[in-house]
This record gives C-alpha cells, structure tokens and sequence, in this order.
C-alpha cells in the first residue's frame, strides 16, 4: 500500500495499491493497460477517497510548454503534467495575455479540460484549441473543442472516455487583441481603472483568492464542493418571493444558476464543523479538513450541507468534487 496523503489536497490519510509517475507518452499508455479500477490524478485538488483505493493511481508528471504565433494569436501547448496556475502566471507575466481569470485555480493542465475549469466568467473552453490523449493501443488523438462536449464543469473526459484516454497535452488560442472580462462581482470595481493590465487582473484574482480560498498546504481542501445548482423558472420564482436577496443568475434557457455557497451560507452552515471537518468560514462552499479529518467526516458533513440545503429550500446539490471509494467513483448518496 502506499500512501496517497502527499497527491490530493484533502490530506486524508488513505492510501493505494500502487502508485505510478507519468514523466512520458509511454508512462501514459503503460498506465492505461493497468487492470481496473485505476485513477488519474494530476494535483488530487478535485478528489475525496472515502477510502483506502484498491487499484492503481497515476501521477500526470509530463513537462513542456511551447508557444508560437501568428498574427492574431498565441497558440501555446502545454503538457499535461504543467502547473496551471504557473502556466496561467507566466504566460501573463511574458505579455500573453488572456488568462487571468483563470489564475490560481489548482490543478495541472492536464486536468483543466476534463472539468472545464472556471471562474469570474471565464472558463477553460473559451481558450481551447484542442485537448491531445493517448489511448491505451497507443494511438494519439487530438480531439476540437466541439469534440469534447465542454459544459458547466463538465467534458466526455469527465463522463464516457473516463478511464480511456490519458490527456498528454492541451492547446490554447491567445487572441494578442487583449479584452479582460470583468463582468464578475468582485471584478466590477476593475471597469473604471485607466490602463488596466493583464498583469494588474491577475494579481487582483490571485488576491480575491488568497481571501476566500484556503491554501490546501495549510487547510486541506479540493475548492468548490458543490456545484451551483440549475433550477427552473417556477422554482426560482419561489426561492425569489421567500428570498428577495437570493443571487440566482439566468442561463438564458429559462433557467437559472442559484450560488450553492448563498444556500449553505443561508441554512446557516457557514463555519458548522463536524469532528475535524467543517464548512469553510469565509466561503461556504468549501469543505476543510482541520486537520487529522476522517474520510467518513467529510462524507457525512457533505451528506449534512446537501440534507439541510434541501430541507431548507427545496433544491439538491451535486457535488462538484469526485469521490472515490475502494473499486472507483461513487455518488454522495
Ligand atoms: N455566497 C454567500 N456566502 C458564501 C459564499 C458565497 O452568500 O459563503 C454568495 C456570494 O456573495 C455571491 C455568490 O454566493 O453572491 C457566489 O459566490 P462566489 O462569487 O464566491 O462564487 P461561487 O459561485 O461560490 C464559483 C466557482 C468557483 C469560482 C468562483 C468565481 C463553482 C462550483 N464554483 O464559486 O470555483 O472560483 O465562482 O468564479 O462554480 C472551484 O470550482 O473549485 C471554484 C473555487
């Protein structure tokens, strides 16, 4: 057995039969053909083991960025086993701008098409030129974004090519004509600034962060827990009357995105700890790990926010973060 503490940012003292590195192309195909149940990780920042994982776990290590242009764009490949975040900092650091707000989201980048990472109305999509992965014959496939069915934290990485392809490395599409988003609450302040720089929007993102955020080296956490819930016209109609504060968002399609964090925060659990785990202080939508934190802690405090927020308002949260158990993926119910 061996310990998987150092690879997910939980800090969850569980371990795995076996633990490979995956410094190369071949690393990847050679993981592929191991016997399930098997599992990718690249930072762990979006993983909760229930338990100690009967199967193998591959650690995404490959490097390499490269960049080139054309007149309109920067075209940049990064391999799967590259720091986001660094990518993210040292691209805008350089003048290739675009990225920003996108900053600081943990995770490598190999992981980022296969949730479709997000945030302050940015996401991975927006940039991508292509997603490359190997299967398990060998064959290297570079897949269009349209491919890749990119949603609301969602991609076919994520559903069914899960367990079938290794993501060796991403492509990204870097207009040099810089528009920065700042459409986002805690970015509107931002719209009035004369000269803003890309390098100015990425430290303010990093800094919103670092605020509300908790940094898994000192508190373990995997982000967002929940996703926001999608409800439907009559029921944010109802969540609107009882509720007139309640920050829903419409998606255009009649229906709306309702702040999981706002709900918890509203039921009242914004602090609650339960054993060594609790919701997040300072944003409700995180669950921590105070330290020595059982898997079954996290578990049945999940269970708690998801059981309270329905009580409370009718609507059921998903968790945004995988969990696994001994043989692979499970659902929180
Ligand atoms: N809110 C509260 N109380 C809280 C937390 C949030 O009332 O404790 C309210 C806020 O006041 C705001 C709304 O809920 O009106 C939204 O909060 P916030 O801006 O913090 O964003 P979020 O919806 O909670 C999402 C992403 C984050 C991303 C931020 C910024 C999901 C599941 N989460 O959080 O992504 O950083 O927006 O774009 O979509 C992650 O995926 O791990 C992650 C951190």
């Amino acid at each position: 057995m061996e310990k998987l503490k150092p690879y997910h940012t939980f800090g969850l003292d569980v371990s795995a039969d076996g633990i490979s590195f995956l410094e190369k192309t071949e690393d990847c195909i050679s993981f592929l053909r191991h016997r399930n149940p098997k599992l990718l990780l690249g930072c762990g920042s979006d993983v909760l083991f229930t338990e100690n994982f009967s199967g193998q776990i591959g650690i995404m290590r490959t490097a390499g960025v490269d960049i080139c242009e054309d007149q309109e764009c920067y075209h940049v490949r990064a391999s799967a086993g590259e720091i986001w975040h660094k990518l993210v900092a040292s691209l805008t650091y350089q003048g290739i701008a675009g990225l920003e707000n996108l900053a600081l989201i943990p995770g490598t980048c190999g992981a980022a098409p296969v949730q479709n990472i997000g945030a302050y109305g940015r996401e991975f999509s927006d940039f991508c030129e292509y997603v490359e992965a190997v299967d398990a014959s060998g064959s290297v496939v570079r897949f269009a974004p349209a491919e890749c069915a990119f949603g609301y934290r969602f991609s076919r990485f994520k559903g069914e090519w899960r367990d079938r392809l290794v993501i060796t490395a991403i492509g990204l599409r870097l207009p040099k004509r810089w528009k920065p988003v700042l459409d986002y609450g805690p970015l509107r302040s931002l719209q009035t600034v004369s000269d803003l720089k890309p390098v100015d929007l990425l430290e303010h993102i990093v800094e919103i962060r670092r605020a509300r955020i908790p940094d898994p080296a000192v508190l373990g956490n995997a982000g967002s827990f929940f996703q926001n819930p999608v409800v439907d016209e009559p029921c944010c109609q109802r969540l609107r009357e009882e509720f007139p504060d309640v920050p829903a968002f419409s998606l255009g399609n009649g229906s709306f995105k309702v702040p999981a964090g706002w709900l918890i925060d509203r039921a009242g659990l914004k602090g609650f700890r339960y054993h060594n785990a609790g919701v997040y202080d300072k944003q409700a939508l995180i669950l921590v790990n105070y330290g020595g934190a059982e898997p079954a802690d996290l578990m049945e405090l999940a269970r708690h926010v998801a059981g309270c927020v329905y009580d409370r308002f009718g609507v059921r949260l998903h968790p945004e973060v995988r969990i696994f158990g001994k043989t692979g993926e499970i659902s929180l119910d």
